[in-house]
This record gives C-alpha cells, sequence and structure tokens, in this order.
C-alpha cells in the first residue's frame, strides 16, 4: 500500500503504460482517475479498478486543452478532495501524424506530448499547494535525449522539452513540497496507434537487455516517484530502457 490514502490522475490511462500505472497504483492504495480522450477503453479500465476492490472513476479529457484540464482537476476534487499524484502520461508518437516535414505533424506533437505537460503540472501544482505538496511525473522518452531518424522530429522535440520543463517546474514548485519528475521509456509494445513490428524487432536486438519493455517496466518506476519513499527526488530522470542509452 505505497499510495495509501493518495489520489492519483493518469493521463492516457486507457491504454498501454498509463493503464498499467492506474492499475497499479489502484492496488497500492491509491484513488486513481483514469484521464484519456478514449471513453470506453478508460471507463473499461476503471470499472476493472473498481471491480478488484480498488477505487477509480473515468474523466474523459482532450490533453490539449486547458478548459478540459480545468474540469478534470475540479472532477477530482468533488470526488476524493485532493490531488497527490499527477502522471502526464498521454502522447502519441510520431508515426501517428505523416510527414515529417509537415506542419500540422509538428504542431500536433507538440500539441499533446508537450503542451499539455505544461497545462496539467500547473494546474495540478496550484491544487497540490493547497494541501502541502504532491508529486508530478512526466512521461519522456529516450527520444527525449538523442535524435532518430525513424519518426517524427517533432516527436523529439516534444519529449526533449518534456525533460527540461520537468525540472523547470521542479525548481519553481519545490519550496512548495510539489515534487517534478520525468521517466525516460525505452522501447516498449506498439502504442496504440502505430506499430511497426519490424521496428520493435531491431530495437530490440540493439538494447542491451536483448528485449523491449513491458508497461510494468515503467509502472514500477513511475509508482517510486509517486510514493514518499521518493519524498527528496525532484528534477531527476528516471531512465528505464534495458541500457539503451547507455551504449
Ligand atoms: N511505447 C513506447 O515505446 C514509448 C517509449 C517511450 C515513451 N513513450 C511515451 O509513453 C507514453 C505512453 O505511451 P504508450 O506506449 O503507453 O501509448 P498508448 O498509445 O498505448 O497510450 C497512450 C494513451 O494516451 C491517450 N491519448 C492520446 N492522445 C490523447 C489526448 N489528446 N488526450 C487524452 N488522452 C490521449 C490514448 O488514448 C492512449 O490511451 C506516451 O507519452 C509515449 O510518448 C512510449
Amino acid at each position: 500500500m505505497r499510495l495509501h490514502g493518495k489520489v492519483a490522475i493518469v493521463t492516457g490511462g486507457a491504454h498501454g503504460m498509463g493503464e498499467a500505472e492506474a492499475r497499479l497504483f489502484a492496488r497500492e492504495g491509491a484513488s486513481v482517475v483514469v484521464a484519456d480522450i478514449l471513453p470506453e477503453f478508460g471507463a473499461a479500465v476503471a470499472a476493472d479498478i473498481c471491480a478488484d476492490g480498488g477505487t477509480a472513476l473515468f474523466h474523459r479529457i482532450d490533453v490539449t486543452q486547458e478548459a478540459e484540464w480545468q474540469a478534470l482537476i475540479a472532477a477530482t476534487l468533488a470526488a476524493y478532495g485532493r490531488i497527490d499524484v499527477l502522471v502526464n502520461n498521454a502522447g502519441i508518437s510520431g508515426s501517428t501524424v505523416g510527414d515529417p516535414d509537415g506542419i500540422e505533424g509538428w504542431n500536433r506533437l507538440i500539441a499533446v506530448n508537450q503542451t499539455s505537460v505544461f497545462l496539467g503540472t500547473k494546474l495540478a501544482a496550484a491544487e497540490m499547494i493547497k494541501t502541502g505538496g504532491g508529486s508530478i511525473i512526466n512521461i519522456s522518452s529516450i527520444n527525449g535525449f538523442v535524435g532518430s531518424d525513424a519518426g517524427h522530429p517533432g516527436y523529439h522535440a516534444s519529449k526533449g522539452a518534456v525533460r527540461i520543463y520537468s525540472k523547470a517546474a521542479a525548481v519553481r514548485y519545490g519550496p512548495h513540497g510539489v515534487r517534478v519528475n520525468s521517466v525516460h521509456p525505452g522501447y516498449l509494445p506498439p502504442m496504440l496507434n502505430g506499430t511497426n513490428a519490424n521496428a520493435r524487432a531491431v530495437a530490440a536486438a540493439q538494447t542491451p537487455m536483448r528485449r523491449i519493455g513491458v508497461p510494468m517496466d515503467v509502472a514500477y518506476g513511475v509508482l517510486y516517484l509517486a510514493s514518499d519513499e521518493a519524498s527528496f527526488v525532484t528534477g531527476s530522470e528516471l531512465v528505464i530502457d534495458g541500457g539503451w542509452l547507455a551504449q
């Protein structure tokens, strides 16, 4: 029960890593808000958590929209009274937006992967400050450290921005007890809207641990940062990549 009594919002909680984090957080005693743009998947995750004896609700949000963030914060406070943890996990891959030189794809990646993190962090931090602090975990990527010619350059740009924005937020909100850290997953099973089996096989071969990750590999790291065990950890980067960046 490492999150006993805490209230946690997980964006992108309907699928993939966010789903794994929502389920794990609930098992560890948190009341969880599964926040996602996909109502059917998200509601099913929240219902499953409740059926397993946990506490969860689903709230639909498009994380690019500030008004929808305000509604999510209000719904969380109405249901559970406080916010202790926010995982800014919702994201899209570069392969979902097409032309790597197109401005539409660039703007979409920046909006979903980067601007969402700014909106969620500032609004959640304002509530956390009222109750003495909290933990915000921003999901970046190994592609927030390095470039590649795969996918869209906007993906790298957005994930790099999440990495350094998290440090700025850690400095800004640290005096108020709000911790902000970034997590950098390596290659995991295909994201919801972008599958490339061959690329994943190549990634496994290039990873020192000789496999791609699974969502729980990341969820346990996020759990640590969410918990009070990490109470002196802020502005840090947790890389969970099977050693890929170490090469
Ligand atoms: N899978 C990987 O290899 C990998 C590697 C490094 C980092 N990441 C990052 O980890 C995070 C989770 O990735 P995943 O693989 O679990 O992806 P996923 O596609 O399985 O899940 C992402 C979730 O975000 C939601 N989402 C997308 N756009 C949204 C929006 N505008 N508003 C609200 N919700 C939205 C989706 O509906 C989905 O449920 C992402 O930020 C991704 O960039 C993934």
